[in-house]
């Protein structure tokens, strides 16, 4: 990453919303005009009947966060990953939902501690949290990578800094100060061409190829969580599990 942390305020880049159901919070009961400071009484349940799906209603709730700007990274999920015995956590950006496939995606490096760790296991499990909106929602299932075309296109997408950046910093991997780093994206930049004193503005479109290592990976859902807080801490869970992406999902409401 070229400045700081990727993604800061950042909105999700896309979203499959081909499923059938348009999103709309009508699903829910209770007063969402009240969710927008903390610790508001927000009765939210979901619904008594519950959705087939979990899909259109993660759409919905992603949505919903984004427009209400209820938090600066309303896409950001908690990425767990695991080889052996000791997971790894780390947040990244979910940058879409295939509400047909349900699954979502998100954008890395493959050489980095989280890409090794799916390519020996190709599990992963995610969590979304919106705070303000009493909501979270849990993610588990199959990692696959995106068709290179997939991380091609949102690699260009990116601004300049950003693609350098990718190329600058084998994520993951040590390095003996934060010189050595910054002479290696000196060295970057002028591999591209770019004089690192007098760099290009912001948003100048130049030619810098998406890494090999760099793209994009989506969790294929198995599990699915939806929860909703009660100021009565009798929270609202329900949970939808499927055997692989061709099998219905079974619903079921769980304690809290
Ligand atoms: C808000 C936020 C968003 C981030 N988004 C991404 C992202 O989309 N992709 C990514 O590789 N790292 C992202 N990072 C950095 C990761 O949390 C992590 O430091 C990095 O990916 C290295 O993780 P690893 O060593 O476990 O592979 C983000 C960090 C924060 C705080």
């Amino acid at each position: 990453m070229t400045s700081g942390q990727e993604g800061q305020n950042e909105n999700m880049q896309e979203t499959r919303a081909t499923g059938s159901q348009a999103p709309s919070d009508a699903h829910f009961s209770g007063p969402l005009d009240s969710i927008h400071a903390y610790g508001t009484t927000n009765d939210e349940q979901l619904p008594d009947k519950l959705p087939q799906n979990p899909f259109p209603t993660l759409n919905e709730w992603v949505e919903f966060a984004k427009r209400e700007r209820v938090q600066p990274n309303p896409t950001a999920i908690a990425l767990a990953t695991a080889t052996d015995k000791l997971p790894n956590v780390r947040v990244v950006l979910c940058r879409g939902i295939d509400i047909d496939a349900g699954a979502i995606w998100f954008f890395t490096n493959g050489q980095s501690a989280k890409g090794n760790d799916m390519a020996a296991n190709p599990h992963a499990a995610a969590v979304f949290h919106w705070d303000a909106l009493d909501r979270q929602a849990r993610v588990r299932g199959i990692v696959e990578p995106l068709p290179a075309a997939e991380s091609d296109a949102y690699f260009a997408s990116r601004s300049w800094e950003k693609r350098v950046g990718a190329w600058a910093s084998d994520q993951s991997r040590p390095i003996e100060s934060r010189q050595a780093l910054v002479d290696k994206l000196t060295t970057t930049l002028e591999r591209f061409g770019i004089d690192p004193k007098n760099p290009p503005p912001h948003g100048a479109d130049l030619d810098i190829p998406r890494p090999p290592h760099w793209g994009g990976f989506r969790i294929v859902a198995t599990e699915v969580e939806l929860w909703v807080g009660s100021p009565a801490r009798i929270h609202d869970r329900a949970r939808w599990t499927r055997s692989s992406q061709n099998d219905p999902w079974y619903a079921t409401r769980l304690q809290p």
